[in-house]
């Protein structure tokens, strides 16, 4: 079994009178992406706060590499990486000389350990260069390589895909597999966005107004979840056969929803043709995890 890095139990926040975070737990294990995946508000940045040491739970544990951050808050914060929000750069340093200043701040990290973080991000042509010029994914990049230099167990990035453009969203996501991979670290990533994180993470816990309300693999959420779109004439008729072996949804612009199974979905073809309807489309449909979280949120849409 893949050692836990980084444990969360019945973490509470009450601020100004007010529980913000209501008593959720999670583990995270070696190697594995795990998603925090919620909309806006919905607490994600306070449970993040309180992991790296910004601010203090109300009540609840939490263990980075197995060190409670209270009773050994050195120890927990040397294995643990960190972006909240924004990366904290200097623009007028070069990304090297801003390596250089946060690896005097941590102990015993050489030249050597900055260039291979430096490698690992991939900024090794642009690394004497000036912040000011690099890009928003380079600029990530870099806050990453910081977060990197003391080699820890794991990396706690805040929403990392803000305000990257798409190729930029895409490079950022296969990059942090790949450090998942290489470097066999635990990477907690926020997101509000359902897509990214079904495209990123192995494992995800919901959460929605202060309390995770499910965690779980992402294959596990998706499986069993593919759809039909169906498109055919006469639509009564239509609806009449497939509503006889399976329950159908109706949607807005005229398409029928069914289930999706690997042999009874073509024999309902075969009955719709039979019984003289024309089926003009009949699509599968990939699940995605926005029908999941309405669900188990009765409505409350996200984004
Ligand atoms: N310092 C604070 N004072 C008062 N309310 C706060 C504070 N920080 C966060 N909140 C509230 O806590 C809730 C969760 O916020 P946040 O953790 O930033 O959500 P997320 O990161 O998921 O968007 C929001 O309703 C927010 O207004
Ligand atoms: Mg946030």
């Amino acid at each position: 079994m893949k050692n836990i890095t980084l444990s969360v139990h019945n973490l509470k926040k009450v601020i100004r009178g007010k529980e913000i975070i209501k008593g959720i737990s999670f583990e995270l294990k070696q190697g594995e992406v795990f998603g925090f995946l919620g909309p806006n508000g919905a607490g994600k940045t306070t449970t993040i706060r309180m992991l790296v040491g910004l601010i203090k739970p109300t009540s609840g544990s939490i263990h980075i590499g197995g060190y409670n951050i209270v009773d050994h808050f050195e120890p927990a914060m040397r294995n643990l990486g960190c972006i909240v929000e924004n990366p904290e750069l200097y623009p007028y340093l070069s990304g090297y000389d801003n390596l250089l200043h946060f690896a005097r701040m941590l102990e015993a990290i050489g030249e050597e350990r900055i260039k291979e973080v430096t490698e690992l991000v991939g900024l090794t042509d642009r690394i004497h260069d000036k912040v000011k010029t690099y890009s928003l994914g380079m600029r990530q990049r870099l806050g990453i390589a910081q977060a990197l230099l003391g080699s820890p167990k794991v990396l706690i990035l805040d929403e990392p895909t803000n305000g990257l453009d798409p190729a930029g969203i895409r490079e950022m996501r296969e990059f942090i597999r790949f450090l998942a991979e290489k470097e066999d670290l635990s990477v907690l990533v926020s997101s509000h966005l359902l897509s990214e994180i079904q495209l990123l993470c192995d494992r995800v816990a919901i959460i929605t107004k202060g309390s995770i309300i499910r965690t779980d693999s992402v294959e596990t959420l998706l499986a069993n979840r593919e759809r039909v779109v169906w498109r055919f004439q006469p639509f009564e008729r239509g609806k009449q056969v497939l509503s006889s072996v399976t329950s159908i949804e109706e949607t807005e612009d005229g398409t029928i929803l069914t289930e999706f199974h690997e042999t009874q979905t073509p024999e309902w073809n075969k009955m719709l043709v039979e019984a003289g309807v024309s089926v003009m489309e009949m699509n599968r449909k990939l699940p995605v995890l926005e029908d999941l979280f309405l669900e188990l949120t009765g409505g409350n849409k996200i984004e």
